[in-house]
């Protein structure tokens, strides 16, 4: 028996900035997927998700770009929700933290557990700044790192050497908020007390969903609870959030992971508002398949916190949390900070909005993101695996087999659903409709088993069977001999008949992974997408005899070579771009001036420094740290690349001597020919500065 309704949630993205395709194939992909599958099966589902507007990673981006916090997750979160709409995810409601529905429903929340004991109360000592007169969250103090030594530590983690560390660990503590040395101050939290539901979350987890859920999901819990379930703070000294709804609670937010999950109820309500629906059974009725689809590092919250939560509230408790591994990038893990990443957007603007047709190329994004998602352990997304997987899988197995039915249709059968007659029907008839049956069959249990790699392989597989059904009847040969004997037609129209039914199942079975390609079919076939309906798959009459259908229409299009050449650059350049990554050491009494492996004196030689002045500077459209510069070295002007557009306006730059390295090999970024390197010097608060030329009076004078 199915459930009576289901909940789908994905992991509501943190509004400090733009998502990239490691999300895109860990969270919002196969929730999707499932949720698209479901809706073909008519089944009650609602998809939820909005964004994460709190916690400290929302006050610190908007320090960084020099905004307000209200500013910043309002433009991330038009930003990520047109980015999600721009890539068919499907979300039923897309809501947001900061909504006063949300506010309401965490207060509320809150209220129900305070109320009945559920929480503790405990006073620790922590860093207050006297200046702003605020408690500082640990990533608002800077100091020394006591392993590396580095200036460039925070309270929760070393920036040059990534050792985690807590507040009290750092040397020489200042507060980044007002650059004075924070004090310890008495302050109270709630807590929830984990220890005291270790018994039932045993048993919920490692007995109950030991073999339903992912090994590496129960893996996790497990050693979680073995290591012992420590007391949680469920509150914060922090002005950004949902407030405390206590009387004595001044200056205080409830914690970001404990209001951002109950954004999925937030958002569920939102959802019956809009839609004039009863949100409660959803959240209370015992017959709701709740699933959360996550990345791994979410696993403990939505595995062990939240579900704690909602018992104690009488929430129902997820049925599944599928987990995904994480995705990499050409070999390396994909890094905000070292800009190694390829966001949805820019995928987006380089191939979806820029051809007709875009849609097509959502479909291949979602199609090789399935392909090699990292459903148990991490995966690596490279240019050349998408460009083979389009090319020899959806251009060449999938996008052949329907183009193939299609034009042979028309030419043998004057653009019409031919009959079938079962008279001189031949086993491999029976066996392609076969196929079609066991294939619909695999791919349920594949999906409802959360493996989606799987299910779309099967699906594949079934249009590479129809290739295979259709290259063993060679109608196009048979037709050659219907001069001599007419009767041929029949055969010919069979195996049509066989293809032309295969093609409308497999729009039905490719529809959850690549709903514009099934669309589109769709259109071709001039069927209504209540053909799509799960029910019907399997079916060898989805396609009435005598019916005329369409020309057939590119499926999808070939990715040439130069386009993933441009994206590798892109790639590397990006990177380039980024501030440079402290070098990493593991002796932790390495001083803080490291050198570089030592080189001699013709190594030294090989390169040609000049002096230069700057004539004049310009911001480079799209790219946030790079600054285009036009140098006088004397004997020509130069145009070079800096990546120091978020140190220095373009204005202020105009007079600078430099010094340039002036034999450097041109580099392309952004479709601009750097011509050299500018030297710069950075102080131990990542802060540029030019190395000047200082008194050189004009451009072109050797530096040695
Ligand atoms: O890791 C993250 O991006 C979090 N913003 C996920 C929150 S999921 C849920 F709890 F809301
Ligand atoms: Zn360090």
């Amino acid at each position: 028996m199915s459930p009576k309704r289901y909940l789908i949630t994905s992991a509501l993205p943190y509004a400090n900035g733009l998502k990239h395709i490691g999300h895109l194939a860990g969270a919002y992909i196969p929730a999707d997927i499932y949720v698209r599958y479901l809706r073909a099966q008519k089944r009650d589902v609602v998809f939820v998700c909005g964004s994460d507007e709190h916690g400290t990673a929302i006050p610190i981006q908007a320090m960084k770009e020099g905004t307000t916090a209200q500013a910043i997750i309002d433009k991330y979160h038009q930003a990520m929700k047109e980015d999600f709409a721009d890539l068919q995810i499907s979300f039923d409601v897309y809501h947001r933290t900061s909504d006063p529905l949300h506010h309401e429903t965490s207060r509320e929340f809150f209220t129900y557990l305070h109320d009945r004991g559920e929480l503790e109360t405990k006073e620790t000592e922590q860093y207050y700044d006297e200046a702003s007169s605020t408690f500082l969250a640990d990533r608002f103090i800077k100091g020394t790192c006591p392993h590396c030594k580095s200036d460039r530590a925070f309270g929760d983690q070393c920036e040059s050497c990534g050792t985690a560390l807590s507040p009290d660990e750092l040397i020489n503590p200042v507060s980044t908020i007002s650059g004075q040395a924070p004090v310890k101050k008495l302050t109270s939290h709630w807590y929830l007390p984990l220890a005291k539901h270790e018994a039932f979350l045993k048993d919920w987890i490692l007995t109950q969903h030991k073999d339903d859920w992912r090994a590496s999901v129960v893996g996790q819990c497990k050693s979680w609870i073995e290591g012992g379930l420590q007391s949680r703070a469920v509150t914060r000294d922090l002005n950004w959030g949902v407030k405390v709804p206590l009387a004595d609670a001044e200056g205080k937010v409830l914690y970001v992971w404990f209001d951002a999950p109950i954004g999925y109820i937030s958002a569920t309500k939102q959802w019956a508002i809009d839609n004039n629906k009863d949100w409660k059974p959803y959240w209370y009725d015992n017959d709701t398949q709740l699933v959360h689809f996550i990345g791994k590092d979410n696993i403990v919250f939505h595995c062990i916190i939240f579900p704690t939560m909602l018992k104690l509230h009488g929430n129902i408790l997820p049925t599944n949390v599928p987990a995904n591994e994480f995705l990499n990038l050409e070999g390396d893990k994909m890094s905000t900070s070292r800009n190694w990443k390829l966001e949805m957007r820019d995928y987006i603007n380089d191939f979806v909005k820029k051809e007709n047709g875009g849609e097509q190329c959502v479909d291949m994004l979602r199609y090789y993101l399935t392909q090699i998602a990292p459903e148990s352990k991490d995966s690596e997304f490279t240019w050349k695996g998408f460009q083979d997987a389009v090319n020899s899988e959806l251009v060449s197995i999938f996008g052949n087999y329907v183009n193939r039915t299609f034009v042979l249709m028309h030419k043998l059968c004057n653009g019409k659903v031919p009959t079938f007659h079962a008279e001189v029907a031949d086993e491999k008839d029976q066996q392609i409709a076969n196929d079609i049956l066991a294939t619909k069959e695999k791919v349920e249990t594949s999906l409802e088993q959360y493996r989606f790699r799987e299910a779309l392989f099967e699906v594949i597989d079934l249009a590479r069977k129809g290739n295979r059904y259709m290259q063993e009847k060679e109608p196009w040969i048979v037709a050659k001999g219907l001069a001599e004997d007419p009767s041929k037609q029949q055969l010919i129209d069979n195996s049509l008949h066989q293809c032309l039914q295969l093609t409308a199942n497999l729009a039905i079975l490719i529809q959850p992974f690549l709903p514009a390609t099934a669309k589109k079919m769709c259109y071709m076939m001039k069927v209504v997408d209540k053909m799509l309906d799960w029910e019907n798959a399997g079916s060898m009459k989805l396609l009435s005899v005598g019916y005329s259908l369409r020309e057939p229409q590119l499926l999808f299009r070939k990715i040439e070579d130069q386009e993933i050449a441009a994206q590798i650059e892109k790639l590397k350049s990006g990177a380039m771009q980024a501030a440079p990554e402290p070098a990493k050491t593991n002796d932790s009494t390495a001083p803080l001036h490291d050198l570089k492996a030592e080189i001699v004196f013709d190594d030294f030689g090989k390169i040609d420094l000049r002096t230069g002045i700057i004539t004049a500077a310009q911001k480079v459209p799209k790219a946030d740290k790079l600054l285009q510069l036009e140098v006088d070295l004397g004997f020509e002007t130069r145009t070079i690349l800096s990546g120091i557009a978020m140190h220095f306006d373009p204005e202020a730059v105009v007079g600078q001597k430099v010094v340039v390295v002036a034999n450097l090999a041109p580099r392309k970024m952004r479709g601009i020919d750097s011509n050299g390197m500018i030297l710069m010097a950075e102080d131990a608060d990542g802060k540029l500065h030019f190395v000047s030329a200082g008194e050189a009076a004009k451009g072109g004078w050797k530096v040695s």
